[in-house]
C-alpha cells in the first residue's frame, strides 16, 4: 500500500466511523425525533472546533458472537471543542451502535476525556442516550460505569459537569448524571429511572409508562432530578451553552466578566410599590429579580420544582451571580424539604465555583406539619443552613419583607458569614409573625375576654403593638445585623456596589478532611 492508498484508507475509515451504526439506524434515530450523537455535538460546539479522539476504538468482547460485529468508535463520540471560544471536553453516546450501550472500551474513551478535562481545567459535558451497560460484556461494562462514577466524584467541585439526557438513561447508568452538577432533559424523548416499567410492574404491581415513571416533566417537577426541561434537543443544547456562560472553567477561576451596558445606577421605581401593604398578599419575586439584574436576563434552574424558592443565574454589571429568592406567590415562600434541598445544592455549587450569591428574603418560616417532620425537615432544612454557613464566596442578602424564625437565620443572615445584609423598609424580622406571637404570648388573657368584639379588638391592638416593635428592619439594623435599610428602587445599584467591594474577599474554612453536611 503506497502513501496515497494509506491516506485514502484513513479517509474511508473516518467516513465509516462517522456513520456509527449505519444509515438505517440513523434514520430510525431521526424517526424518533432524535438527533445523532454527531449532530448534537455539531450544534453544541463552536463551528469547526471539534477535535475527536478515539474514533478507531473497537470493543474487545467475543461473547454471543460479538467478535463479528464491531463498529468504529464503539458507540460513543468523544473529544474536545470550544463553546464561545472556551474549551470543553465532551462525550455523546451514539444510540445507533448497540443502542448506545456502554462497553469496557467505550467507558475508557469517556474516562480519557474526563481525565484530560481535569488536567486542563475545563468543563465536561456528557450527552446521554443509551440502553445502559452492554449486556454481552457483563462485569467489564459495570466496571466501566464505576470508573466513570469515580471520575465524576473526583471532578466534582473542580470542573463544572453537565449532563444532557436525550434518550434512555436507565439502571445504574443514571448515577453518572446524578453525580454531575446539572442535568438537562428533553421533553418526550428522554427518560431516567433506576428500574424500568417492566421491573416496576413485577415488583410492585404498579403499571406506568416510561414517561410517567421517569420523563422530563416528572423529573422537572416531582423528583427534582433534572435542573432543566427543554422543549427539544435543540433547546437543550442552547441551554448548555447559556449555562456555561455563567460558569468559570474550573474552581480556580472566576466566571467570565461580560461587558455590560445596562446602567449600574438604573433606578427601578416599580420596586418601591412591589410589596403589597397587606403582608398576607403575595407578589412574584421573579419581577424583583428581572428588574434588578442586567437586561432582565435570568437563567432559572429547577423552574418547576419546589417553586416556593427560586434559584438561578444572572449578572450584575457583567458579574455572574447565583440568585436564591423565596417566592411569596407559591406556598407563601415557606421553606420546606424540597425547597431547602434545592437551594442548598445550588448554594454549594456557587460556592465551589466562586460565584457570588445574592439572596432575596421573604420567608414566613419553615413549613409546619407531620408530613414535613416525618420527611425529615430538620435534616433537610439543616442542609441549607450548612450550605450558607460554609460558603466563602461573597454573600449579599436583601430582606424584602418577611424574615421570620429559623428561616431568618438560614437565609444568608449576617450570623452565617453574610457579607452585606440589606433590608427594604418593608422588612419584618422577628421570631415569628404577629398572629402566632400574640397567640403564644397572650393566649390566657385572650381566652379570658368573654365579649367577642372586645376580644378581637384586644388581639388587633396586641398584634399592632407587636408589629410596631418587631415587624420592621430597624431593630436588626440597631444591632448591626442589617448593614443598611435601602430604598427598593436602588437595589440594583447597592448590590453592584457590594459586589465590587467584595471582589477581593478572602474567607477560609478551618483545616479538615471534609465537612459532614447533614445528608
Ligand atoms: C446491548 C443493547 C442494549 C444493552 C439496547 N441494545 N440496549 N445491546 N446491551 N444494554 C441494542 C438492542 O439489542 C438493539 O440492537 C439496539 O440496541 C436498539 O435497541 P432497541 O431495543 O431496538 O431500541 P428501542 O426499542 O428504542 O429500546 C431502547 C431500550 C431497550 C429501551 C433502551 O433497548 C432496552 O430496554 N434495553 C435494555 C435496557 C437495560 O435494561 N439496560 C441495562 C440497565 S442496567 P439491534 O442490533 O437489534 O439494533 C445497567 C447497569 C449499569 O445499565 C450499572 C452501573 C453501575
Amino acid at each position: 500500500m503506497n502513501n496515497q492508498d494509506k491516506i485514502k484508507k484513513l479517509i474511508d475509515l473516518r467516513i465509516e466511523a462517522k456513520l456509527g451504526g449505519g444509515e438505517k439506524r440513523i434514520e430510525a434515530q431521526h424517526e424518533k425525533g432524535k438527533l445523532t450523537a454527531r449532530e448534537r455535538i455539531e450544534l453544541l460546539l463552536d463551528e469547526g472546533s471539534f477535535e475527536e479522539y478515539d474514533m478507531f476504538v473497537k470493543h474487545r468482547c467475543d461473547n454471543f458472537g460479538m467478535e463479528k460485529t464491531k463498529f468504529l468508535g464503539d458507540g460513543v463520540v468523544t473529544g474536545q471543542g470550544t463553546i464561545d471560544g472556551r474549551v470543553v471536553y465532551l462525550y455523546a453516546q451514539d444510540f445507533t451502535v448497540f443502542g448506545g450501550s456502554l462497553s469496557e472500551t467505550y467507558a475508557l474513551k469517556i474516562c480519557k476525556v474526563m481525565d484530560m478535562a481535569m488536567k486542563v481545567g475545563a468543563p465536561v459535558i456528557g450527552i446521554n442516550d443509551s440502553g445502559g451497560a452492554r449486556i454481552q460484556e457483563g462485569v467489564t461494562a459495570l466496571a466501566g460505569y464505576a470508573e466513570i462514577f469515580e471520575r465524576n466524584i473526583m471532578a466534582s467541585g473542580v470542573v463544572p459537569q453537565i449532563s444532557a439526557i436525550f434518550g434512555p438513561c436507565a439502571g445504574g447508568a443514571v448515577y453518572s448524571p446524578a453525580l454531575t452538577d446539572f442535568i438537562i432533559m428533553s421533553k418526550n424523548t428522554s427518560y431516567m429511572f433506576v428500574t424500568g416499567p417492566k421491573v416496576v410492574k413485577t415488583v410492585t404491581g404498579e403499571v406506568v409508562t416510561d414517561e410517567q415513571l421517569g420523563g422530563a416533566s416528572v423529573h422537572g417537577s416531582k423528583s427534582g432530578v433534572t435542573h432543566f426541561v427543554a422543549e427539544d434537543e435543540q433547546e437543550g443544547i442552547s441551554l448548555i451553552r447559556k449555562l456555561l456562560s455563567y460558569l468559570p472553567q474550573n474552581n480556580l477561576e472566576d466566571a467570565p466578566l461580560l461587558p455590560c451596558d445596562d446602567p449600574i445606577d438604573r433606578l427601578e421605581d416599580s420596586l418601591n410599590t412591589v410589596i403589597p401593604d397587606n403582608p398576607n398578599k403575595p407578589y412574584d419575586v421573579k419581577d424583583v429579580i428581572h428588574s434588578i439584574v442586567d437586561h432582565s436576563e435570568f437563567l432559572e434552574v429547577h423552574r418547576n420544582y419546589a417553586q416556593n424558592i427560586v434559584i438561578g443565574f444572572a449578572r450584575f454589571n457583567g458579574i455572574s451571580t447565583g440568585i436564591v429568592a423565596n417566592q411569596p406567590c407559591y406556598l407563601a415562600g415557606v421553606l420546606d424539604i424540597n425547597a431547602s434541598r434545592k437551594a442548598a445544592r445550588f448554594v454549594r455549587f456557587c460556592d465551589a465555583f466562586n460565584i457570588p450569591i445574592i439572596t432575596l428574603v421573604d420567608v414566613p418560616g419553615f413549613l409546619p406539619g407531620t408530613a414535613q417532620e416525618y420527611g425529615g425537615i430538620i435534616i433537610h432544612g439543616a442542609k441549607l443552613l450548612f450550605a450558607y454557613g460554609e460558603a466563602t464566596v461573597p454573600k449579599i442578602t436583601v430582606i424584602l419583607r418577611k424574615s421570620y424564625g429559623g428561616a431568618y437565620c438560614v437565609m444568608s443572615s449576617k450570623h452565617l458569614r453574610g457579607d452585606i445584609n440589606y433590608s427594604w423598609p418593608s422588612g419584618e424580622i422577628a421570631v415569628m409573625g404577629p398572629k402566632g406571637a400574640i397567640e403564644v404570648l397572650r393566649n390566657k388573657k385572650i381566652a379570658a375576654i368573654e365579649d367577642e368584639t372586645e376580644r378581637l379588638a384586644y388581639v388587633a391592638q396586641a398584634e399592632e403593638e407587636y408589629k410596631e416593635k418587631f415587624a420592621n428592619p430597624y431593630k436588626a439594623a440597631e444591632y448591626g445585623y442589617i448593614d443598611d435599610v435601602i430604598e427598593p428602587r436602588n437595589t440594583r445599584f447597592r448590590i453592584i456596589r457590594a459586589l465590587q467591594a467584595l471582589a477581593t474577599k478572602k474567607d477560609v474554612m478551618p483545616a479538615k478532611k471534609h465537612t459532614n453536611i447533614p445528608l
